[in-house]
C-alpha cells in the first residue's frame, strides 16, 4: 500500500486506497451552521516517505498516492520563483519571493488539485469528475479534464467572473451555473454525485485535493536549496490551499527531509474572514462573505479547520486586509513588479505589506518570505474598472506626438 486515511478530527484510521471523502463518524454532527468535521487527511506509508528522502531531487510525483502515470500530457510546474527587487525595497524584505503559480496551464494555483483527483479517477477507473467551484477549481478541472480524456461536471455561482467561466466551456466541461453562492453550489454538486455518480473534486471534501496542491511545497523545498523558507503567505477562502501547503512541508519533515515548518500566514479579506475568527478567537461558525475578491468568498470553510490547525500548529497567524486594500495592491503588483493578479492572489500581497513590520519583529528583515501569487488577473480585468483606463487614440500624426509630456 501506498497511502491510508486518518480523520482529521477523531484519528480513526481506514486502510483502503479506494474512494473516501470524510470519516463516517464525524461528518454525521455536519449541519452547516459551524466548519465542517470529519475530512480525511492522507497518510503516506513509511516506505514511501524513505524513498524519497533517498533521492537527490524530489519531484511532487515522490510524494502523490495516487501514480503519477500522465503527467506529460498535463505537466504541474515548476512555476518560476520570482525576487521581485522593487517590491523587497519597498517592504525591506530583503529575502521575499513571489511563488507564480498564475503560470500554470489554466492559469491557477487549482490545476494542481486537478491533476491529483485526475490520476485517482484513472486510478480508480472513473471517467467523469464533479465539482462546485468559485470559478478556478473549475476552469482547472476541465483544462485537465480536456488533456487527460475525463468528463467535468461543473457547479458554479452565475455571478463568476465571466472569463473563468467562459475557461470552463471553452474546455468542453458541463457547465451548471446556479442562481445561488459558492457554498450553494458546493452543496448542490455533493448532491449531484450521490444522485448521478462520478468523482466528487470539491476542495477539501475530497482528500486528494490537498494532496495535489501539496506539491507546491515540494517544489519550493527544492527551488530555495532543499530548505523551507521562513514563513508563506496563502490567500485563504475554505483553506485548503493553506491546508495543501501546509500537508507538503509536513511530508518533507516526515521524511526527514526538513528540520522545521515554514511559518503559515493566512490572508483573508474582512468580508470573508471566517477562518481568521477560528484562528484568532476560536469561532467555527459560518459568516456572510461578501468580498469582491470571488475567489476567497466562503461562508463555510470546506477545510477550515485542518486549515486554522494548521496555522497555529506552524505559530503562524492570520491577516485580514479590506477589500480596497486589496485592489490597490493588484496595482503595486503590476506596476512594481509586472505581476497581474486577480484580487484573491493580491490578497496576500496586501496582507503582506500590512504586516511586514509584525513580521521583521518576529523573524528578522532577512527571513524567506515566499506570497503566493495564485491566479493570473486576465482571468478577470473587470476588477480593475474604474481604477486603469486605456488612454485616448492620438491621431496619426507628427503634431500629435510632439504633443505627449512623457
Ligand atoms: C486564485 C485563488 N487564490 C486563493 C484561493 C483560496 O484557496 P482556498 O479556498 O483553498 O483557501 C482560491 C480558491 O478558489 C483561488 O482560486
Amino acid at each position: 500500500m501506498r497511502f491510508h486515511y486518518k480523520c482529521s478530527d477523531c484519528g480513526r484510521e481506514f486502510y483502503t486506497e479506494g474512494l473516501m471523502y470524510q470519516c463516517p463518524e464525524c461528518s454525521k454532527e455536519n449541519d452547516g451552521t459551524h466548519f465542517p468535521k470529519g475530512n480525511l487527511s492522507v497518510i503516506l506509508e513509511e516506505d514511501v516517505l524513505k524513498r524519497a528522502a533517498e533521492k537527490e531531487h524530489v519531484t511532487p510525483d515522490d510524494f502523490y498516492p495516487y501514480p503519477s502515470t500522465d503527467k506529460d500530457s498535463y505537466p504541474i510546474g515548476i512555476t518560476p520563483l520570482m525576487r521581485p527587487r522593487r517590491i523587497q525595497e519597498k517592504t525591506g524584505l530583503g529575502n521575499l519571493s513571489f511563488k507564480l503559480d498564475s503560470q500554470l496551464i489554466s492559469g491557477s494555483f487549482k490545476d494542481r488539485a486537478s491533476y491529483e483527483v485526475a490520476l485517482q479517477a484513472k486510478a480508480l477507473g472513473e471517467k467523469k469528475i464533479v465539482l462546485a467551484s468559485t470559478g478556478n477549481a473549475g476552469a482547472a478541472a476541465s483544462a485537465v479534464g480536456a488533456a487527460m480524456g475525463l468528463d467535468i461536471i461543473l457547479f458554479v455561482p452565475a455571478s463568476a467572473p465571466i472569463n473563468k467561466l467562459m475557461q470552463s466551456v471553452l474546455y468542453g466541461a458541463h457547465v451548471v451555473p446556479v442562481k445561488g453562492s459558492y457554498d450553494d453550489a458546493f452543496a448542490l454538486s455533493i448532491e449531484y454525485t450521490k444522485m448521478h455518480g462520478g468523482i466528487n473534486r470539491n476542495t477539501a471534501y475530497n482528500p486528494m485535493t490537498i494532496e495535489g496542491k501539496k506539491s507546491i511545497s515540494i517544489e519550493l523545498f527544492e527551488q530555495m536549496g532543499r530548505k523551507a523558507p521562513d514563513a508563506v503567505y496563502v490567500p485563504v477562502g475554505d483553506g485548503c490551499i493553506i491546508g495543501g501547503v501546509a500537508k507538503g512541508f509536513e511530508d518533507l519533515y516526515k521524511a526527514g527531509l526538513i528540520d522545521k515548518l515554514p511559518r503559515l500566514i493566512a490572508c483573508q479579506s474582512t468580508a470573508s474572514d471566517a477562518i481568521s475568527r477560528a484562528i484568532n478567537n476560536n469561532d467555527y461558525r459560518a459568516i456572510n462573505a461578501t468580498t469582491r475578491a470571488d475567489s476567497i468568498s466562503v461562508d463555510l470553510p470546506a477545510n477550515g479547520r485542518m486549515a486554522a490547525k494548521a496555522v497555529i500548529t506552524s505559530k503562524g497567524w492570520a491577516v485580514t486586509v479590506s477589500d480596497e486594500e486589496i485592489l490597490e495592491s493588484q496595482l503595486t503588483l503590476t506596476r512594481l513588479a509586472g505581476v497581474l493578479a486577480e484580487p484573491a492572489a493580491a490578497c496576500a500581497y496586501a496582507a503582506l505589506e500590512k504586516d511586514k513590520d509584525h513580521l521583521i519583529l518576529e523573524l528578522g528583515k532577512d527571513a524567506e518570505v515566499v506570497v503566493l501569487i495564485t491566479g493570473s488577473g486576465f482571468k478577470d480585468m473587470k476588477a480593475f474598472d474604474g481604477r486603469a483606463s486605456i488612454p485616448e487614440a492620438i491621431e496619426n500624426s507628427i503634431d500629435a506626438i510632439k504633443e505627449l509630456d512623457f
